[in-house]
């Protein structure tokens, strides 16, 4: 993009405008399946929602919006704000707050959490992870479901590499360019570069990021689950989020969504 006048090295997630561009567009598949989820694998009726890592809550404004009780945390002040400034202007009830998920309480429990993107990777060691989903144990009740989805390190088939798309809303267009940097496999780091060439009538400039997520392959992420001892897997599902479609996990499976359980 050699026309390209600025660019900014920043976190995208000090961009929550534009990250709820790019990620919010298509967020429907996720709703329903999280609806769905609730009613084929939680015990008992469903109405509290929680999401750590909520972001800009994509998806906690239309379940708010849908009658559910909702709260959220996320360690990025700026998604936080833009999040609590949109649940305001939808007149809808939830708050949410700036905390680190590796390690927090909330002061009532819930009955579903989700946490659908990959957003569990980056915790960046295995005490934070464990720390994590041991938090995540405090505040969902027993019965009620975590649904965790996350990338997988295939141990059997190449990884992904490059991903692109574009989003519009009015005069404003994002288009997103995700590669992998590097891989570490010892140390369990993967490094992705990410860029949003961002688009409007007066001015045209690129936000370039770098994500540090922790990888995982399958048994490490079983272990995981077993080492926290409060959660059983009850179904895997793919991000293509379709209730009706469990799968197999095995070595070749990249993306999985984990329908965890509260022992
Ligand atoms: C890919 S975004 C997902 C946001 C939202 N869940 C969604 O589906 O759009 C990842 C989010 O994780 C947040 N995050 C990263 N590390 C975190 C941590 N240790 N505790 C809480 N949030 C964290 C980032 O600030 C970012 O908003």
């Amino acid at each position: 993009m050699s026309s390209l006048a600025e660019v900014i090295s920043e976190s995208i997630y000090d961009h929550p405008k534009y990250y709820d561009l790019v990620f919010g567009a298509d967020c429907a598949a996720e709703l329903k399946f999280i609806r769905r989820c609730a009613e084929q694998h939680a015990s008992g009726k469903i109405n509290k929602l929680f999401e750590p890592a909520c972001g800009t809550g994509r998806l906690l404004v239309h379940l708010a919006k849908h009658g559910y009780e909702i709260a959220g945390i996320d360690l990025n002040e700026k998604a936080i704000d833009f999040c609590n400034n949109r649940l305001e202007k939808k007149g809808v009830k939830g708050r949410t707050w700036v905390a680190d998920m590796a390690d927090f309480k909330t002061p009532k429990k819930y009955d579903l959490a989700f946490n659908t993107i990959n957003s569990f990777r980056h915790l960046s060691t295995e005490a934070s992870s464990l720390g994590h989903l041991r938090s995540m144990g405090d505040v969902v009740r027993r019965g009620g479901l975590y649904l965790l989805g996350i990338h997988l390190t295939p141990t059997q088939a190449a990884p992904s590499e490059t991903e692109s798309w574009s989003a519009r809303r009015g005069h404003l267009a994002v288009n997103t360019h995700m590669w992998t940097i590097d891989r570490n496999r010892r140390k369990r780091v993967e490094r992705f570069g990410i860029r949003f060439d961002i688009h409007t009538p007066s001015r045209t400039w690129r936000i370039d990021d770098v994500l540090v997520l922790r990888s995982y392959t399958m048994p490490q992420m079983q272990q995981l689950i077993d080492d926290s001892g409060c959660w059983d897997c009850v179904e895997t599902y793919d991000f293509t989020y379709d209730a009706d479609s469990p799968i197999v996990v095995d070595a070749g499976t990249e993306d999985v969504v984990y329908v965890l359980r509260r022992r």
